[in-house]
């Protein structure tokens, strides 16, 4: 495998067309709320974010375009096949998969940590972002769905129960000042819904 550097834009172009394709393959179909769009969405807020910050834009969109293709969630098989599949067939260098890898373990982990990449700091917060707000809503709704959860039963096991135990915590998870804003913002929509919800129910 090549160095990165030696990598041009236009390589780089034409892979973020082919990774798309393969993201789409693979995801396309899914309904627990990681399909493609989750995917681009994660890609462009990323960008969008960094846009204010001196990192390797290249390694984030691609990061976030790539970063469930090997979700445990959605795949029995652990481990990165999917992206190792990717970057080997795309000839992309293994410093660069390296890269990659290291940013999609640390967003399994789920939490905070300030001495993380810029890179991994952006990805992270586009990915939660995508939780949050009405997208978040139609996601959460989407995953307790295809995974067999009651919309509503008083719980700690319906799909409500979701917002309360992970998604009200994620603003204080963000890492950048924008994400953090939006996520407030999106929260904020959520509480509404909740609350008009719990009025029907
Ligand atoms: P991602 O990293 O893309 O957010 P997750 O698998 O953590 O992937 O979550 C996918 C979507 O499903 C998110 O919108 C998340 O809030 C929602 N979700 C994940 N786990 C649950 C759950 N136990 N109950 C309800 N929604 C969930
Ligand atoms: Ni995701």
């Amino acid at each position: 495998m090549s160095s990165y550097s030696s990598y041009k834009e236009a390589t780089m172009y034409s892979i973020f067309k082919v990774a798309d394709k393969y993201v789409k393959k693979i995801l396309g179909n899914d309904s627990s709320g990681h399909d493609i769009s989750h995917c681009r969405r994660v890609q462009k807020n990323a960008l969008l974010i960094s846009e204010k910050y001196n990192c390797d834009r290249d390694l984030i969109s691609l990061t976030a375009l790539l970063h469930d293709i090997d979700d445990e969630k959605i795949f029995s098989c652990t481990g990165h096949s999917h992206l190792i599949e990717f970057c080997s067939y795309n000839n992309l260098p293994e410093d660069f998969l390296n890269k990659m890898i290291a940013i999609i373990d640390f967003l399994s982990l789920d939490k905070k940590d300030d001495n993380i990449s810029i890179e991994t700091k952006i990805v992270q917060d586009a990915d939660n972002l995508d939780a949050l707000g009405a997208i978040g809503i139609a996601r959460m709704f989407a995953f307790c769905g295809a995974n067999g959860v009651v919309i509503y039963n008083g719980t700690d096991r319906d799909s409500l129960s979701h917002y309360y135990q992970r998604l009200k915590k994620l603003p204080a998870l963000m890492n950048t000042p924008y994400a953090r804003a939006e996520a407030g913002r999106r929260l904020q929509y959520m509480n509404d819904f909740i609350e008009q919800l719990k009025k029907e129910i």
